[in-house]
């Protein structure tokens, strides 16, 4: 006896005239004069089967007018072409049998937000979800094979930390066997170690931020893409971002238009995001900003307005290099060219999805790190726990060398490049300010 093996939804039409055996969920059930017409889903698709009464046998035809909406099932049949079907092919079902039958499922057509979010498990399986959630997959992998194909090793930060960033007052704390530890803001100061063994490290990785922001920009934990370079400077830092992003965007308008398709993102805009991006100063982007009708002044930070202001126009990213010193970590150095300001780079997405990635040099020097860190004790008034930063001074005590690096929230790359209304969507399970469930 030949046993066949499972066909996908997708390759259905391959197989007219031929028979196939699927496994999936019911998608959509309605019964018409001794037929059943059950929409089967699988992770490729869908496809229609018929089942008619007086052609298949009494425990297959049972079994099938008992399958509920989002019944896991198992069926064999034969493939027809037939236009009324929703993608042009049926299968007849010849056997059908009910795995896992479902409870009346709680999501139907017409759902608000919340109740959404808190079935988030079970919406997980809506069309929309399941093609965000592959996006994602390919945009992981391809910003990994970047890294890879340019000589990045991987690395795994830890997530339980010691280091308080600044204060650790946007930092979860953690009872670490009866001492203060946090869940880790960013992984940049271990890979910022690392990069004394292995030179080109990235890592992927949660970042927990305990800023208590309601946007749709703002996630509790996210997903944090962190690159770190010996001999890298600012040049080569955004090189380097815009091929990145670049790439990303590229392989997803090529390799993935059935996903865009269902998301109802158009791959030629996709297309036009290639290098170069635009390159604005600090300075120049406030001055560009007041042009159009605000009044900032130096210092001052963007906000969710003045990003919007300053992308709205735009296809491609853009950079604003030489942020004040005030408005930047001690880990950033200050630009020698302009001593107001440091060799700090972000990247904006366009159409106010907001900054994906924070970059710049490092202080690589001793003194310099000594000096930033008190500077920055003074400007802010906030006192380092030194202790807790020791290992990461050490580093600059036994060989340091330049460095540079950035961070790239995940989730703001993907809620722009599919062109979500909420960053909550780019990401399976939100954390946010109100939600921690499912
Ligand atoms: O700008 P941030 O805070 O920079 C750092 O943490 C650096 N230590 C990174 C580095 O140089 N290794 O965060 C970097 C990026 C931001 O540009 C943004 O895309 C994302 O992380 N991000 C968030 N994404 C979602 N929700 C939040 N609450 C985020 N906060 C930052
Ligand atoms: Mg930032």
């Amino acid at each position: 006896m030949v046993i066949m093996s499972y066909t996908y939804t997708s390759s259905v039409p391959e197989y007219v005239g031929k028979k196939v055996k699927l496994r999936g969920w019911i998608y959509r059930k309605r019964t018409s004069g001794g037929i059943l017409f059950l929409v089967i889903r699988d992770r490729t698709g869908i496809v229609q089967a018929a089942a008619k009464k007086d052609s298949i046998d009494k425990r297959s035809w049972d079994a099938a007018e008992k399958a509920t909406i989002e019944s896991s099932i198992e069926l064999s049949g034969t493939v027809k072409k037939d236009e009324r079907a929703p993608t042009g092919f049926e299968v007849s079902v010849d056997s059908f049998k009910l795995t896992g039958l479902s409870e009346p499922f709680p999501i139907t057509e017409y759902q608000s937000t919340e109740l959404l979010l808190d079935k988030r498990h079970l919406w997980l399986r809506s069309m929309k979800m399941i093609s965000i959630m592959k996006a994602r997959s390919y945009i992981f992998r391809y910003l990994r094979e970047f890294h890879d194909k340019k000589g990045f090793y991987e690395i795994t930060p830890p997530l339980i930390t010691s280091v308080a960033g600044e204060t650790g007052a946007d930092m979860f704390k953690v009872d670490y066997f009866g001492q203060e530890a946090f869940l880790t803001e960013s992984s940049q100061p271990y890979a910022e170690a690392m990069v004394y063994a292995l030179e080109k490290v990235y890592s992927f990785a949660p970042s927990f931020r305990a800023e208590k922001s309601r946007t749709t920009k703002h996630l509790a934990e996210y997903w944090h893409l962190e690159m770190e370079a010996a001999h890298y400077n600012l040049k080569k830092l955004m090189d380097f971002e815009e091929r990145m992003v670049g790439s990303v965007a590229q392989k997803l308008a090529d390799k993935n238009q059935d996903i865009l398709a269902q998301l109802g993102v158009d791959p030629a805009l996709l297309k036009k995001i290639k290098p170069p991006f635009k390159r604005l100063t600090y300075e120049q982007a406030i001055d560009l900003l007041n042009q159009k009708g605000k009044s900032l002044k130096w210092g001052d930070d963007l906000g969710v307005e003045e990003e919007k202001l300053l992308t709205e126009e735009e296809d491609k990213p853009v950079f604003v290099m030489y942020w004040p010193k005030e408005l930047k970590p001690f880990y950033s150095p200050i630009n020698p060219k302009d001593p107001r300001t440091t060799l700090s780079v972000d990247l904006q997405a366009p159409h106010g999805h907001g900054e994906i990635i924070g970059a710049s040099e490092r202080v690589w020097k001793y003194d310099e790190l000594m000096d930033r860190f008190h500077e920055v004790e003074a400007a802010k008034g906030v006192k380092f726990n030194i202790k807790n930063y020791e290992w990461y001074i050490d580093l600059r005590r036994y060989g340091s060398v330049p460095h540079a690096g950035f961070g790239l929230g995940t989730e703001r790359l993907i809620k722009w490049l599919l062109n979500l209304d909420h960053i909550r969507d780019a990401i399976p399970f939100p954390r946010m300010v109100n939600r921690i469930a499912p």
